[in-house]
C-alpha cells in the first residue's frame, strides 16, 4: 500500500498511521550516532563487509538448507558457496510508461488480473461491474504478497499460486465509484468489496505452445475473503478478549483482510499477514488499549462496511462499539480477532484459515521463514509497518525434524521476541512472555498489567513498548539470505511531512533504507545479533550502499525510494521492490515504482524493471528452476477518478516494453486498470537475473 492510499483513507498525513506514543528510543537517532562512528572505521567496501559482519569467513562451509517449497537454482547455474551472483542484464533507465519496462532479452505476461474467474460458475470479468456474488468467484483486487507451491510432477510448469488481495480503490473498483445513499452503503457494493479482499488460491499451468501460463479450472481453486470463517488457535484461543456474538467461546472469527506481504512454512502452507486491519473498524464508545494502540477509529470505518443497508451481522461486526450487556452480545472484541498471521493450506480446499496467535498481533507486513535447520526451532521474522513500530521474531518451542511430518500446530507454542538495536552495532531480542521475569517485572514497574499470555499477545505493541524495543521507520518486507542467514529488512520511510515534495523529500527519512542483521553464532534462534545498514535509498548524491563504509553511491542505474518488497532467490540475488506514492512516481526523480536486483556481497544494484502508471511492485515468488519469476503490479491507475483512468494496464494490450521502445501513454477513457500478476521469463528460457 502506498502513502497516497493511506492518505486518502486513513490518516490524511501522507504516511502509515502512527499510534506509538511510548518513549522508546527511535531508530533514526541511533542510526545517526552509529553512522558517525562508522565513518571513522571505514576502510573500503570489502573490508567493511568482512570487518563488520565477518561475511566471507562465515559463508565458508555453510550448505544451503533445503525444504520442499523453497525454489532452487538449476544445477548448471548453482553458484559457488559464496553466492556471489553476477547481475547479467543491462539496468533499465528511470522510466515512466504505462506498461512494464523490462530488460532486453526478457518478456512478460499478465496473469490473473482482478476479476479473472477461477471457481463456481466462472463469471467473466465485466469492466462495467460484476455483482458481489460474482466477485466471490473471481480473483480479488490489489494483489500483494504471494507464493508459488509447485506440484511434484512438472514443478516448474504447474503449481498453486496463493495471492493476497490487500484492499480496494473505490474509484477503480466500482463502475462509477462507490455510491453512498442516506449515509449507508448498498449491500451488494459492500459484499463485492468484502469479496475482493483476502486471498486467491489458483492452480496455474504453463502451456507448451508459446510458454504462456494459464488458469486451470480445478478443485484447488478457492477464494478466502474478508468474510470466510476462520479459526483462532494458540494462546489467545478462548480468551475473554476474543469472545464475540459470532463466537461466544472465542474460538472463531470471520475473514482476513488487508493482507499485505506473506510467508510460507516448511510443511507447505501459506501464511498471510493482516496489516492495516485496524482502520476497517469503528468504535464509538471509547477505545480500550487493544484498540487505541492499533489506531481503531472513533469516527468511521475505512469502507464503512458497518453501515451496509441490510444491517447484516457480517457487516455490523465492523462497529466495535459496546452495545450489549456483555461481549457475547456485540462485536466489541471483533478487532481483537484481526491483526494476526493466518495459515492457509492451499492443498486442502476444505481447510479453514487458522489465525496463529502465538506469533503476535500488529500491522503484520510479512512473515519470513529462516531456512529451517534439523533439530532446531523454526524461526520467522516480521515487521510491523507503521511509523515508529517494531521488528519481531517468533521461535517455535518444538524443534524442526525434517523426517517427521509436522503441521501448523507447531506455531501455537513458542516465544515472540521484539528487537532492540543498540547504537554500538549489537542488538537483542527481548521476549514478550508473561513467564519471563524481566518482562513481568518491567511491566509492573511501568504500571502495566497483563492478565495472561493471551492479554500480552492481543496487546503485542504495548508489550513491546514495555521492554524498550527500538522504534523503526516502518518495517516492511524482510528476506533471509539462503546461505549466510543474514536477515535484510526494508524500512520504507518515515516522514512527518503533510505533503509530498519529490524534489525535497527527506524529512527526516522520505527515501527509506534497508537494514540487515546477523544472529549470534549464525543461529536464527539466538537472542543477540549484530546489525548494519545495507543501503540508503535516495536520488543521486543521497543514496548509498553501506553508508559510512565507502560503499558505492547510487546512480542513474539504481536510484530508488520507499523500498517495500524484498526477497532472496536461491542464487543470492536480493530483489528490492518499491512503493512510492503516485504523485512521487509522477514527478519525482525516481520514475515509476520499480524492482531492482542487488548482490549483497559486492553491493552492486541494478534496476531490473518498472511498472505502469501509479502502481507499486509487490509480491515475488518463482518456479523452483528460477526461470519464471512472478511479481505483482498493485493498484495501477491509483490516482484515477471514476471513469477517468490514469492507467489502462493490462487491458490496453501493452503488457510490456523494452528500453528504447515507444512510451505507452494512458488514455483516461480507455480500459479500466486492474492489478495483476506478471510472469517474467527470459527469451532464451534461462534463469532470471543471472
Ligand atoms: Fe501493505 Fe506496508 O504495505
Ligand atoms: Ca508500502
Ligand atoms: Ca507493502
Amino acid at each position: 500500500m502506498d502513502d497516497t492510499q493511506i492518505c486518502k483513507i486513513e490518516t490524511d498525513n501522507g504516511d502509515e498511521p502512527m499510534s506509538n506514543h511510548s518513549e522508546n528510543a527511535h531508530f533514526s537517532s541511533i542510526l545517526e550516532r552509529r553512522l558517525s562512528r562508522r565513518e571513522v572505521l571505514a576502510g573500503g567496501f570489502g573490508l567493511a563487509v568482512a570487518g563488520v559482519l565477518g561475511l566471507p569467513e562465515l559463508v565458508k562451509g555453510m550448505g544451503i538448507e533445503k525444504h520442499p517449497f523453497t525454489p532452487e537454482p538449476a544445477i548448471s547455474s548453482r553458484p559457488s558457496a559464496a553466492l556471489n551472483p553476477k547481475l547479467n542484464f543491462s539496468a533499465i533507465p528511470i522510466t515512466r510508461s504505462d506498461t512494464a519496462t523490462i530488460p532486453h532479452g526478457y518478456k512478460a505476461q499478465a496473469l490473473i488480473p482482478w476479476g479473472t474467474p477461477i471457481t463456481g460458475d466462472y463469471p467473466e470479468f465485466n469492466p462495467d461491474g460484476n455483482t458481489g456474488e460474482e466477485q466471490e468467484q473471481q480473483i480479488g483486487s490489489n494483489h500483494d504478497g504471494m507464493h508459488y507451491f509447485p506440484f511434484r510432477d512438472n514443478p516448474n510448469d504447474h503449481g498453486l499460486l496463493c495471492v493476497n488481495h490487500e484492499y480496494i480503490d473505490g474509484n477503480v473498483f466500482h463502475p462509477g465509484g462507490a455510491t453512498l445513499a442516506n449515509d449507508q452503503w448498498p449491500d451488494d457494493e459492500v459484499r463485492k468489496e468484502v469479496a475482493a479482499h483476502g486471498i486467491s488460491v489458483v492452480e496455474i499451468k504453463k502451456g507448451s505452445a508459446g510458454g504462456q501460463w494459464n488458469v486451470v479450472r480445478g478443485a484447488y481453486n478457492r477464494r478466502i475473503t474478508a468474510d470466510t470463517p476462520a479459526e483462532i488457535r494458540g494462546p489467545v484461543r478462548g480468551s475473554d478478549l476474543v469472545r464475540t456474538k459470532y463466537s461466544p467461546t472465542g474460538t472463531a472469527t470471520r475473514g482476513t483482510f488487508n493482507n499485505c506481504a506473506n510467508g510460507y512454512t516448511p510443511w507447505g502452507t501459506y501464511l498471510t499477514c493482516e496489516e492495516n486491519w485496524a482502520g476497517y473498524f469503528v468504535n464509538h464508545t471509547g477505545l480500550p488499549r487493544e484498540h487505541s494502540r492499533y489506531g481503531v477509529s472513533q469516527s468511521t470505518g475505512r469502507y464503512r462496511w458497518e453501515t451496509a443497508q441490510g444491517r447484516a451481522d457480517e457487516y455490523i461486526r465492523f462497529d466495535a462499539s459496546v452495545k450489549g450487556n456483555s461481549a457475547i452480545e456485540d462485536y466489541r472484541n471483533e478487532p481483537n480477532t484481526h491483526g494476526w498471521i493466518v495459515e492457509i493450506d492451499p492443498f486442502d480446499p476444505n481447510s479453514r484459515p487458522v489465525k496463529r496467535t502465538a506469533m503476535g498481533r500488529f500491522a503484520h507486513e510479512g512473515c519470513l521463514l529462516a531456512p529451517p535447520k534439523n533439530g532446531k526451532p523454526i524461526v520467522f521474522y516480521a515487521g510491523d509497518d507503521s511509523q515508529n513500530e517494531y521488528i519481531y521474531k517468533f521461535v517455535t518451542k518444538a524443534r524442526y525434524n525434517k523426517n517427521k511430518h509436522v503441521n501448523g500446530d507447531i506455531l501455537d507454542e513458542g516465544t515472540l521476541y521484539v528487537a532492540r538495536f543498540n547504537d554500538d552495532g549489537t542488538g537483542e531480542w527481548l521476549p514478550l512472555d508473561i513467564n519471563d521475569r524481566f518482562f513481568r517485572v518491567t511491566a509492573i514497574n511501568k504500571g502495566i498489567f497483563f492478565v495472561d499470555q493471551a492479554d500480552v499477545l492481543v496487546n503485542t505493541r504495548l508489550a513491546a513498548d514495555v521492554v524498550g524495543a527500538t522504534k523503526m521507520d516502518r518495517p516492511e518486507w524482510g528476506a533471509v539470505h539462503p546461505q549466510t542467514r543474514e536477515v535484510y529488512m526494508t524500512l520504507t520511510n518515515n516522514s512527518n511531512r503533510t505533503t509530498t515534495d519529490a524534489p525535497n523529500p527527506r524529512s527526516p527519512n522520505p527515501y527509506g533504507h534497508i537494514i540487515r542483521w546477523r544472529e549470534q553464532g549464525n543461529q536464527s534462534w539466538a537472542t543477540k545479533f549484530e546489525w548494519d545498514i545495507f543501503v540508503l535509498g535516495g536520488p543521486e548524491g543521497e543514496g548509498q550502499v553501506l553508508p559510512g563504509q565507502n560503499g558505492p553511491a547510487l546512480t542513474q542505474d539504481n536510484t530508488f525510494a520507499s523500498p517495500d518488497g524484498l526477497w532472496f532467490d536461491q542464487n543470492g540475488i536480493l530483489w528490492i521492490q518499491t512503493d512510492m506514492s503516485g504523485s512521487q512516481q509522477g514527478s519525482g526523480p525516481f520514475g515509476a515504482n520499480s524492482m531492482l536486483a542487488a548482490n549483497p556481497i559486492t553491493g552492486e544494484i541494478k534496476r531490473f524493471m518498472s511498472g505502469p502508471n501509479d502502481q507499486e511492485v509487490t509480491g515475488i515468488t518463482s518456479t523452483p528452476d528460477g526461470k519464471n519469476l512472478f511479481i505483482n503490479f498493485q493498484h495501477p491507475g491509483d490516482r484515477s477518478q471514476p471513469n477517468q483512468f490514469t492507467s489502462n494496464w493490462p487491458d490496453s494490450g501493452a503488457v510490456f516494453r523494452h528500453p528504447g521502445d515507444a512510451e505507452v501513454v494512458a488514455n483516461p477513457t480507455g480500459a479500466r486498470p486492474r492489478s495483476a500478476t506478471v510472469v517474467i521469463t527470459r527469451e532464451d528460457s534461462g534463469i532470471i537475473g543471472v
